[in-house]
């Protein structure tokens, strides 16, 4: 196999309360990867999504994740990339964790899989550093695994795979961008103990809930004490959104990443579908243009879609 062609899904990191630990893969949006094998030592990189993205490999976050792979593999190897990006850059749907985990993933399947999936998780954390300046692995993770993933720890890589409960997401991308590193900035370094004990009661809900498929008690624990109330100020109509979709019978939800997407977990469709209207409602309203997306968890991760 010389080149490989992959769907890339998008993530939702954070999961409401486990900020910078939890992440889950969607079925919808996903980007197009194609990757070809050379015996020369570059990598080319090509966009054909109009986003305007750096194509130099060492400003890419695709170009940086694929260098760490090919340092650590040692032999004369090169690839042509070729990204086609459904994502938004900047929408909080892990346009950029896409972008690495992808190339690295089609790399190591044109590598026979040489590597390992956690291998690939550190390989792709190249990439958000380069994007977010901090080597967080919440949104690669799940993009690699598939379906839900827990980050027990960065250094050591410590990746735990959970189950994924058959639930609808609805997802609301408000057309404003929201940098990563900024959203990160204006959190506090400092967290108070109440805070605190009241935020891992809830990320071992949640952990629990998915675990146990307890879908009231993954409702429950859809709480952000410490991240939502200071980024929540960044994205117009959150509040609104949220309660309102609570009031819809949705399970709950909150930012998706760093936002300004906001995403609501819904155990059916029809829910799912009421939460959507109750976004477009919002959006058309403040009169910010919008996309939505009523979808699934993706338990797969980067999919093969074509390969020669
Ligand atoms: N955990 C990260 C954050 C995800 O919320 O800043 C964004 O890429």
């Amino acid at each position: 196999m010389k080149k490989i062609k992959v769907a890339v899904p998008a993530t939702v990191a954070n999961l409401v309360c486990g900020f910078d630990i939890l992440g889950m893969a969607l079925n919808d949006p996903f980007d197009i990867m194609e990757i070809e094998l050379t015996d020369e030592p570059i990598i080319r990189i090509k966009h054909t999504d109009g986003f305007n993205l750096p194509e130099v490999t060492e400003q890419n976050v695709a170009g940086v994740a694929l260098q760490a792979l090919i340092a650590d593999y040692g032999k004369k190897i090169g690839f042509n990339v070729t990204v086609c990006k459904n994502i938004k850059p900047g929408s909080g749907l892990g346009s950029s964790a896409a972008g690495s985990a992808g190339a690295v993933v089609a790399a190591n399947f044109l590598l026979d899989n040489y590597y390992s999936k956690p291998d690939l998780v550190r390989f792709a954390m190249n990439g958000e550093k380069l994007a977010t300046g901090v080597k967080h692995a919440d949104n690669v993770a799940p993009c690699i695994y598939g379906g839900i993933t827990l980050v027990r720890s960065v250094f050591p890589l410590d990746i735990i795979s959970l189950p994924s409960p058959s639930l609808f997401v609805t997802v609301v991308h408000p057309q404003i961008e929201v940098k990563t590193a900024d959203a990160r900035q204006i959190l506090r370094k400092e967290v108070q103990l109440k805070n605190a004990i009241k935020q891992w009661g809830n990320i071992a809900g949640l952990v629990a809930g998915i675990l146990k498929n307890d879908i009231s008690l993954i409702g429950r624990s859809l709480e952000d004490v410490i991240i939502e109330p200071v980024r929540s100020i960044l994205i117009p109509g959150f509040d609104e959104v949220k309660s309102k979709s609570k009031e819809a019978g949705t399970l709950g939800g909150g930012i998706s990443g760093s936002g300004p997407s906001i995403f609501m977990l819904s155990e059916n469709e029809i829910i799912a579908k009421e939460v959507e209207q109750i976004m477009i409602n919002m959006y058309n309203a403040i009169g910010i243009e919008f996309k939505t997306y009523v979808t699934t968890i993706n338990s797969q991760g980067v999919k093969i879609i074509d390969s020669e």
